[in-house]
């Protein structure tokens, strides 16, 4: 599992069969992702600072931060191409993969290639500190609020080259990575395939996250800006609940 799998432009014109690469968690959390990300992005970039709505949007920010934790988890005990030592590159195979992809050489990757893997480890760890520092916010510490903005927008810069260069491999390849995204499937070899699509472990994550996004609306106390994470009992943010008078929802679970 140590050298990632990667396939010559020329090996794909071989017709291939278009075999499993993505298992189904991977798939359910790249577009719970996806849609967390934009719901978070879209509240704080457009709503008052001062309403409800605003401090509602730590909630997707929690559930962002929880489906990562368990992403990482994932990526010890995946399939093969989830698996982060799929997609341990060195610096110097992400400068050929960048000048491949600018001078059109860079060849077509099965997994996920140099660029987006450091793309997705960047990613990974700018939502967990975003979702951080914005609960350390929530707290009363003012001196988060930067490190907040910083991770966030990095956030945002680093999903717009995601996409931008989704998009440029996709034209450059003439193969649509998108609908892999979706499916789990593109056109390889039978050896790169994966068994199976984990759809036990898929459909728990599912569950999992929507029972948690449910959970934490429904024990959000609009008057203190808290809810209870579910289970645990834990109010969020931890400090709010003192001026509150114990009306960060203690009556739910
Ligand atoms: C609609 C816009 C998006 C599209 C079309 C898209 C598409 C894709 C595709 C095709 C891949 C596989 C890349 C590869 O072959 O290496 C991927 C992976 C990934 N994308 Fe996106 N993406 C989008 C938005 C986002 C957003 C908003 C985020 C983060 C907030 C994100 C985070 C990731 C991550 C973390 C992975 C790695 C998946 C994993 O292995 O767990 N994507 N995306």
């Amino acid at each position: 599992m140590g050298t990632p799998p990667i396939q010559s432009l020329q090996s794909r014109e071989t017709a291939m069969p278009r075999v499993l690469i993505w298992d189904l968690p991977t798939r359910i959390f790249h577009w719970l992702l996806t849609i967390g990300f934009f719901v978070s992005a879209a509240i704080s970039v457009t709503a008052d600072e001062d309403s409800p709505l605003f401090s509602a949007h730590m909630i997707p920010g929690v559930v962002l931060g929880v489906m990562v934790v368990l992403r990482i988890v994932w990526g010890f005990v995946g399939t093969r191409h989830a698996r982060f030592t799929s997609f341990l590159f060195s610096p110097v195979s992400l400068m050929r993969y960048a000048f491949g992809a600018l001078n059109g050489s860079e060849p077509r990757s099965i997994g996920h290639n140099a660029g987006s893997s450091y793309a997705i480890f960047a990613m990974l760890g700018l939502v967990l500190a975003t979702a951080v520092t914005g609960l350390m916010i929530s707290n009363g510490n003012e001196a988060a609020e930067e490190l907040h903005e910083i991770a966030s927008y990095s956030l945002m810069a680093v999903v717009a080259v995601h996409i931008v260069g989704v998009m440029w491999y996709s034209l450059r390849h003439k193969e649509n990575i998108t609908l892999s995204m979706l499916t789990g499937c593109k056109e390889a070899s039978a050896d790169d395939a994966i068994p199976s699509s984990r759809p036990i472990v898929g459909i728990v994550f599912l569950l999992l996250i929507c029972f948690l996004t449910v959970r934490l609306f429904q024990n959000y106390d609009r008057a203190t800006g808290t809810t209870t994470f579910p289970g645990l009992g834990i109010t969020i943010p931890p400090g709010e609940s003192e001026g509150s008078e114990g009306g960060g929802g203690d009556d739910n679970d």
